[in-house]
């Protein structure tokens, strides 16, 4: 008998299977119009596929890009692996803490200081007062926005809000980050200082799934990439393909 043991890697992280997501279109703005739409018996709202059936596996310690044209449902997608949305069809399983970084300024809340929002933010992943005291130190020099760490963040700007969200992220123990653009609201050497910590984490064993319009990053930070169009899986292989995929539908 063969005595070697194979250690397989191919450990589900994140699984997502048929998902479907429709959206109503409201196409009335007023309660005048609603009503006499309804007399004139016209349809006050359309309902649109944002997803549809889409499935795919990824395994721990994948790195992940999704990629798309403006509207084909990337974000979408991303907020139905973080639990913000449900899909109406299919299902998502996710293994582990789940850390999303999906709209600049999510999960702040604006009357509270950046410290006070640190604490708020760190406990929804999970992270008790303790952790999260002995962290702090480290999760404000990472964010390097000190001076402001007690005002408002209803003051910050869209970079301000990146660093510390993104800080605060990689400062928890993660197992799934889920990166939406907005790295893109980072200067460069922000940027630069996040890339190198995705990287880091994704040689942690960390699972990654980054959705960006900067397809060289991507192909940086991504071994593999998925592309939807119109809410439709169209490619899902190499990053490089799919990013000439991408380029050439
Ligand atoms: N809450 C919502 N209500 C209605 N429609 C929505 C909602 N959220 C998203 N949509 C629609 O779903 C489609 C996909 O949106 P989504 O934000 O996922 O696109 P995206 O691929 O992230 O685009 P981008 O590259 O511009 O960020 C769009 O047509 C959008 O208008
Ligand atoms: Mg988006």
């Amino acid at each position: 008998m063969d005595t070697t043991t194979i250690v397989t890697k191919t450990r589900p992280s994140i699984i997502v299977e048929n998902v479907q997501k429709t959206f109503l279109l409201r196409h009335t703005h007023s309660f005048k119009e609603a009503f006499i739409a309804r007399i004139k018996k016209k349809k006050i709202s359309t309902s649109f596929q944002a997803l549809q059936d889409i499935t795919f596996t990824i395994d721990q310690g994948e790195s992940v890009a999704i990629l798309g044209y403006n509207g084909s449902g990337k974000s979408t997608l991303l907020k139905l692996i973080a639990g913000v949305l449900e899909p109406d069809g299919g299902k998502i399983l996710t293994r582990g803490r789940v850390a999303g970084l999906i709209e600049v300024g999510a999960g702040f809340h604006p009357d509270l200081s950046g410290r006070e929002n640190v604490y708020l933010n760190a406990a929804i992943l999970g992270m008790n007062k303790a952790e999260i005291d002995a962290r702090f130190d480290d999760i404000v020099a990472f964010s390097e926005i000190e001076e402001f760490i007690d005002s408002e963040v209803k003051h910050y700007s869209s970079g301000m809000f990146l660093r510390l969200a993104f800080s605060v992220a990689i400062h928890v123990d993660l197992d799934i980050l889920l990166v939406d653009e907005i790295l893109a609201v980072g200067d460069a050497p922000f940027r630069e200082k996040c890339r190198l910590k995705i990287r880091e984490l994704v040689e942690q064993g960390k699972t990654m799934v980054v959705v960006s319009h900067d397809t060289k990053t991507v192909q940086d930070l991504c071994d593999r990439g998925i592309v939807i169009k119109k809410g439709v899986k169209v490619f899902d292989g190499p990053v490089a393909e799919a990013v000439e995929v991408l380029k050439h539908p």
